[in-house]
């Protein structure tokens, strides 16, 4: 069984108030908030690191009589994704979202990262096939659907990727998909129809008047379509 699990990309939000930003998104009734790290190698962009996620962790601490509370999801789009592990892991992260495309040993990766302690993901680019996840998916705590190219928020949701996410859905009925990029009210339909339950939004989120209308949209989405599949939790 799944959940909708909505989490809204802080490369949309205002860096300087990165912590207020969070706890917005919390309040907001976001399950978790997505840190898109980039290093200006694997994508031709900069964001954040280990300093300031560790930053961040201090102005949102977990809470400890509700695990999974207050969770971050790291989506590292990193050339070296075995490197940063240790630093991500001290720093607070609860997931490490890594790229198939920037490593040679998977497996090892994804032992490498719940030995840290932190929820194991693998991301596809959008020329990547789906089929790379099938020897991988047993291991995995989430499989990410990238659905714009990765490297900047506020690009336009590619539809075509929904057969990879329908594929996955069918194979792995319990497993997390999550789809990152142009997500958002005119785009939820196809992504929650097609099977994802984990949705990250940046721009549809941020910029909205009420981004708890627009989390709450998301959630009833991918709700109705889960509940469909006989596989809501
Ligand atoms: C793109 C990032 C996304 C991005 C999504 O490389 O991985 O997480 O922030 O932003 P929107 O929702 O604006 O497409
Ligand atoms: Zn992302």
């Amino acid at each position: 069984m799944v959940k909708p699990i909505i989490a809204p990309s802080v490369l949309a939000g205002d860096f300087a108030q990165l912590g207020c930003e969070c706890h917005r998104m919390f309040k907001c009734n976001a399950d978790w908030v997505h840190l898109d790290v980039m290093d200006g190698h694997f994508v031709p962009n900069l964001t954040m690191g280990p300093p300031i996620i560790s930053s961040l962790r201090k102005a949102v601490p977990r809470d400890e009589s509700q695990p999974g509370k207050f969770f971050f999801d790291c989506h590292m789009m990193v050339a070296n994704p075995e490197q940063w592990v240790p630093e991500i892991a001290d720093a607070g992260g609860d997931q490490y979202t890594f790229h198939y495309e920037a490593t040679k040993d998977p497996v090892g990766l994804v032992k490498l990262i719940k030995k840290h302690g932190m929820k194991a993901a693998c991301a596809i680019k959008p020329g990547t096939p789906v089929d790379v996840l099938y020897p991988l998916a047993e291991h995995l705590d989430m499989a990410l659907v990238m659905t714009v190219e990765p490297g900047f928020g506020g690009q336009s949701f590619m539809a075509d990727m929904m057969p990879k996410v329908e594929n996955l859905r069918a194979k792995y009925p319990h497993l997390n998909i999550q789809v990152d990029g142009g997500l958002g009210p005119k785009t939820i339909p196809a992504a929650a129809k097609a099977g994802a339950n984990v949705i990250v939004a940046g721009t549809s989120v941020f910029k909205a008047e009420k981004p708890e209308d627009v989390i709450q949209l998301l959630r009833d989405y991918v709700s109705k379509e889960l509940e469909s599949r006989g596989l809501l939790e």
